[in-house]
């Protein structure tokens, strides 16, 4: 054991130190985790053969032959996906492959905020973008919700606010197409608004799209992106959804006076390429086939969920069925406060999101919590709600009815 002593030398403003992983727990559902059964191992095994027998070499280049904005035959897959499921018209010189979309935010904030700027959200929005705002010392005005996503009318009214205080938003960051954490969809018809605005405001669209493939009727509208006639725009999206997040694989779609800007940033000279060279591989001939049961599967796990909630906690849990995606958006009763229910349950070996991380008005957030239904298995999923149900009600007395049973209060 080493005596030397950093903490006198540590650089200042450092996040809190990490907590040590002691494995996940016997019934997660917290992160956005895949369904295991359904990561395409075979193919993924048969892709990667073939790309490092063809092209093996090429690893002995940074950027292989493609250059610093990722491996090409991945990026035209890309090109010609986007058109087809989102209406975006861009050409692989136009995208960016980044590791995860989570290095997307880094380098569209690297661009874009300075502390002390402000930015527009969802009010409900992804904890890893609220953490990177925190961190960076940037205000965000959280916009409410209804079950159509971000309200127009909410989002006009804070624009004029800050308007008249002489604040101009760096941007609206939004996940319009199966929102993190509510599962809803933006009509097209907001999207419009969203623009308008937006261009009416000079306020730029961020635009987070990685759950947009997982949607239950497989009808989305079109990317902001897509929809845009003045630009404006930063798409972002991820390979973590459809295919498997350890991959870390995502992408940016920007103009090139936006992405040559955000190459500079991107100090990692490239990001992974075995990953990259197998999705490249894999996905022409594959994605399309594996995302209907990739997403019929999900759907099953989500009823599974909801039954299980509606059995074990009844009216106490509330919850709109989402339109895709891997999460369920829970309430419960106003006296349960999901920070506090956090430890109890995981000791019970349950892990769950607690609302306040995943909200702008962390009192509206305290009596929700995000369920993520993907990666559990069915009998994980009811077992885990049934031993939820429990603690909840040890601790906070609700739900007073477990399984239809009453039970005598401790
Ligand atoms: C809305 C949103 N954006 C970005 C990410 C980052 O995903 P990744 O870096 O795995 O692409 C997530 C992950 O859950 C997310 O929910």
């Amino acid at each position: 054991m080493s005596t030397f002593d950093f903490a006198p030398l540590l650089a200042a403003g450092l996040p809190p130190a990490a907590a040590k992983w002691n494995g996940l727990a016997k019934y997660s559902f917290v992160g956005g985790n895949n369904d295991p059964d359904i990561v395409p191992v075979d193919d993924l095994i048969a892709a990667m053969i073939a790309v490092l027998k063809r092209e093996g070499a090429t690893l002995a280049t940074y950027g292989l032959a493609s250059g610093p904005q990722g491996y090409r035959p991945l990026r035209e897959f890309l090109a010609q996906k986007l058109k087809r499921t989102t209406g975006i018209i861009c050409n692989a010189d136009e995208i960016l492959i980044t590791s995860g979309s989570l290095q997307g935010l880094d380098l569209v904030n690297g661009l874009l905020l300075n502390r002390g700027d402000t930015i527009i959200t969802e009010a409900e929005t992804y904890q890893g973008s609220l953490n990177r705002w925190t961190r960076l010392g940037v205000n965000a005005v959280g916009i409410p919700l209804d079950g159509e996503g971000m309200r127009m009318d909410a989002l006009a009214a804070a624009l004029d606010d800050l308007k008249k205080r002489g604040v101009r938003p760096k941007y609206i960051y939004t996940i319009p197409t199966v929102q993190n954490p509510t599962g809803t969809i933006l009509p097209e018809s907001r999207r419009l608004e969203m623009l308008r605005l937006a261009e009416q405001h000079g306020v730029p669209i961020f635009e987070d799209d990685c759950y947009a493939d997982l949607i239950w009727d497989g009808r989305r509208p079109p990317a902001l992106y897509a929809m845009s006639k003045h630009g404006g725009v930063i798409h972002i999206g991820s390979f973590s959804k459809s295919i498997a997040p350890a991959l870390r694989v995502g992408y940016i779609v920007a103009e090139w006076s936006q992405l040559s800007r955000m190459l500079p940033l991107k100090t990692d000279a490239g990001s992974g390429a075995l990953e990259q060279m197998v999705l490249g591989e894999y996905c022409p001939k594959n994605f399309d086939a594996h995302v209907p049961p990739l997403t019929r599967g999900l759907r099953k796990k989500l009823e599974t969920l909801m039954d299980a909630l509606n059995e074990q906690f009844g009216t106490a849990a509330e919850f709109d069925d989402p339109k895709g995606g891997i999460f369920l958006w829970v309430k419960l009763p106003d006296v349960v406060d999901t920070l506090k229910l956090y430890q109890p349950a995981l000791a019970a070996g349950v892990s769950v999101n607690p609302g306040p991380e995943w909200t702008t008005d962390k009192t509206y957030g305290k009596s929700r919590m995000r369920l993520c239904f993907a990666s559990p298995s069915h009998e994980e999923i009811r077992a885990g709600v049934a031993t939820l149900a429990e603690v909840c009600r040890r601790e906070f007395g609700v739900p007073e009815r477990i399984g239809n049973v009453e039970r005598a209060r401790a």
